[in-house]
């Protein structure tokens, strides 16, 4: 059973090399905390914790459905997006079932399909991104979800909505189709929506988007799904007890009100990740098309030892051995850093 590894952060790497002022470009959080008005709604429900929160969230759920326009038996939230995958397998996936995804792609992929003793079917990715024609001929009647980490964790590519639409067409209705959205925010608009673009015609379905990334409510764990009725009931059922926090629920309505604050920081990140994309061009790096809050450095062979050299310089990346790093784009003074590290 493999493990989830999770990026390393700063004080570790200081510990590790013996250095000082390690900055962390390893987990595509955000680098600021959440914006003043949640932190301050937050301060005042923690006297509240004495108490078990509403178990659906169904605030949440509720201001959820008003925001995107969808039926609230549509929306689950739950502990993390990670926390409703896990919920999905769990429900549909028996053993012996396939589980189906691009690869190289999110870390948990794996570990989530080896937990309820699924069978991985990996396709490999085609120029950094995924090749659905290959994921849909890779589809057999024993496939009961396919993962699409939409834009790529780690690569950071995303492929339109037209381009998932032909999918749904081609693989069985019986097939549960996961858009993984963590970084939606941070998507070109030209690519679509799949919530009013491909949820009405789709039952099959599930977008998964997340407070964890752009809203900055990573360490709070809460996360969405918007799909189809009968889906939504089904993953219900595996909530655990519990398992979206009261202060969780309460930040999540919270960064809704303050939505438009959200979306500037996000054009500020996209502004620094051309930026960033742009100078590592100019530099000779060939870049994958960056739609998140992260670059991606196929590095091959050399993943490893250009990951440690940066490391001991005092930027965390996340090195995916043989293969690449992913550097998330933080502050202007932390691009500038890593930057400068890199191209010197
Ligand atoms: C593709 C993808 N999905 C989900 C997550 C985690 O989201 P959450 O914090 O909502 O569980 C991540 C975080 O790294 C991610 O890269």
């Amino acid at each position: 059973m493999p493990a989830y590894r999770p990026g390393k952060d700063a004080a570790q790497a200081e510990e590790e090399h013996g250095i000082v002022e390690a900055i962390k470009l390893a987990s595509n959080e955000t680098p600021w905390g959440p914006v003043p008005s949640v932190v301050e709604v937050v301060s005042d429900a923690a006297a509240g914790t004495n108490r078990y929160a509403d178990h659906r969230a169904t605030a949440v759920r509720e201001r959820l459905a008003d925001w995107m326009s969808v039926a609230v038996d549509q929306v689950t939230v739950g502990c993390g997006s990670v926390g409703i995958l896990q919920q999905l397998l769990l429900t549909y996936v028996d053993p012996g079932d396939e589980v189906l995804y691009p690869w190289r792609s999110f870390e948990v992929y794996p570990v989530f399909t080896k937990l309820v003793d699924g069978v991985e079917v990996a396709v490999p990715l085609k120029d950094e991104t995924f090749d659905l024609e290959a994921v849909a001929a890779a589809a057999t009647e024993k496939t009961k979800i396919i993962l699409l980490s939409n834009p790529n964790n780690p690569t950071g590519t995303a492929v339109s909505m037209a381009e998932i639409k032909t999918l749904l067409e081609t693989v069985s209705p019986d097939t549960i189709v996961v858009l993984d959205e963590a970084y939606r925010e941070f998507m070109s608009d030209d690519l679509g929506n799949p919530i009013p673009d491909l949820i009405g015609d789709h039952p099959n379905l599930l977008v998964l988007r997340t407070f964890s990334k752009a809203q900055g409510l990573a360490a709070l764990r809460v996360g969405y799904g918007i799909g189809h009725p009968e889906v939504i009931e089904s993953i219900d059922k595996t909530l655990f007890p519990f398992a979206v926090n009261g202060l969780a629920q309460t930040a999540a309505i919270a960064s809704i009100d303050a939505h438009d604050q959200v979306m500037e920081r996000v054009e500020f990140i996209k502004g620094e990740r051309g930026r960033v994309a742009t100078a590592l061009a100019d530099a000779g790096w060939s870049v994958p098309s960056p739609q998140a809050n992260f670059v991606y450095l196929p590095l091959g062979a050399r993943a490893d030892e250009v990951y440690l050299e940066l490391e001991k310089s005092g930027v965390v990346t996340r090195p995916f051995t043989g293969e690449g790093i992913r550097v998330t784009i933080g502050t202007a003074e932390e691009n500038d850093r890593f930057l400068e590290t890199l191209l010197g």
